[in-house]
Order: C-alpha cells, then sequence, then structure tokens
C-alpha cells in the first residue's frame, strides 16, 4: 500500500518536479498563519490587547481553519512521497495525534468563542473556560510545529 501511493503518478511528479518545493512552501506559509493567528487570539483572550474587542477575533477564525486545510493538503501531498520513511521513526504519529487533538481544541475553542464574545465584552475579561481552551489551543499548535520539524529533521537523519 505505502509502495503503492509513492508510485501514483501524483507522488512521483512531486518528488520529480516543483512539486516538492512548493507543498513545502505552502506547509510553511500554512504553519505561520495557524500558529501566527491563534497566537494572536489566544493573547487577545487571556487579556492582552486590551483596546480589541473580543468579536473582533471571531473575525480571525476563519484564517485558521483555512490554513488547517491547507496543511493536510500540503501535508499529504509531502507524505505521500516517502510515507514508509515518515511512518519508520514514529515522529509523525506523535505530530498527527497532536493534530488531531489540536483541531478539536481549537473547534471547541472556536465554539465557545462565537457564544461568549458578547458576555467576555460585558465584564471584561474572557471566562476561565475560553481561557484554558485558547492557551491549549496555541501550545497544541506550538507542538505540532515542532512535531513537523522534527519529521523533517529526523526523516533526513535515517533516510530508508
Ligand atoms: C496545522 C497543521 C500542521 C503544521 C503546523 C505542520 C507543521 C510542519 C512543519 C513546521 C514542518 C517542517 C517543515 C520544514 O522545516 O522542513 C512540517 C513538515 C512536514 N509535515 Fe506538517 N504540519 C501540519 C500538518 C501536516 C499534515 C496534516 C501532514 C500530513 C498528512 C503533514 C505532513 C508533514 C510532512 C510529511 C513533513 C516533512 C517534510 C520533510 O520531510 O521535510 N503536516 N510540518
Amino acid at each position: 500500500m505505502l509502495e503503492w501511493l509513492t508510485h501514483t503518478p501524483y507522488a512521483e511528479w512531486v518528488n520529480q518536479s516543483w512539486g516538492w518545493p512548493l507543498a513545502l512552501t505552502v506547509h510553511a506559509f500554512g504553519t505561520a498563519t495557524v500558529v501566527g493567528v491563534m497566537f494572536i487570539i489566544g493573547l487577545r483572550v487571556v487579556g492582552l490587547f486590551g483596546p480589541i474587542p473580543y468579536a473582533a477575533m471571531n473575525k480571525l477564525m476563519p484564517f485558521v481553519w483555512i490554513a488547517v486545510a491547507c496543511q493536510i493538503m500540503s501535508g499529504i501531498t509531502l507524505w505521500m512521497t516517502k510515507p514508509a520513511q515518515y511512518l519508520a521513526d514514529g515522529m509523525f504519529e506523535v505530530k498527527f495525534i497532536l493534530l488531531l487533538i489540536a483541531i478539536v481544541v481549537t473547534w471547541q475553542f472556536h465554539r465557545s468563542m462565537a457564544r461568549e464574545a458578547a458576555a467576555w465584552q460585558v465584564k471584561g475579561r474572557a471566562s476561565p473556560r475560553g481561557r484554558k481552551l485558547a492557551i491549549a489551543a496555541c501550545l497544541l499548535w506550538a507542538a505540532v510545529t515542532i512535531g513537523g520539524r522534527l519529521t523533517a529533521y529526523l526523516g533526513s537523519l535515517y533516510p530508508i
């Protein structure tokens, strides 16, 4: 199965053309957007950037989800070129589990902010649950990023 994936016309095109650098570039911009926008929102929810209304953060959330979609598409493209290698060192699995948890926690956070932003504004601070979810989402996306870099690094150390 993994061998078949590696030899699909798409994976061979990625391996033999601009496909790889293109996918890695999209992946880098996606990482910057997911982590960058999530940290701006997270820092606002824990109390920084006071004048900016909480409701404004809801307008930034679609950028996080669009970037996650780009990461999944560019990530699968990178992964398809050498799936056996990425599965060999185990780091990719750790990253993938963190990624699934990060998506669930970010979804929970998004739902609570969409529901409660107006009440947070009146109170002048986010609810304890909102703050905890924001901090957890930021830490999880940072962990996914570290997992991604280690996937690339270990992949280059132990090519098979
Ligand atoms: C928002 C989610 C994601 C983030 C923040 C992320 C982050 C990263 C980072 C920082 C790197 C290292 C790039 C480099 O410096 O060379 C990386 C590499 C990689 N990512 Fe992701 N990633 C995400 C999602 C995914 C997904 C969903 C997949 C696959 C299904 C994936 C597959 C890979 C692969 C295969 C590499 C290694 C590329 C190489 O060997 O150089 N990533 N990722």
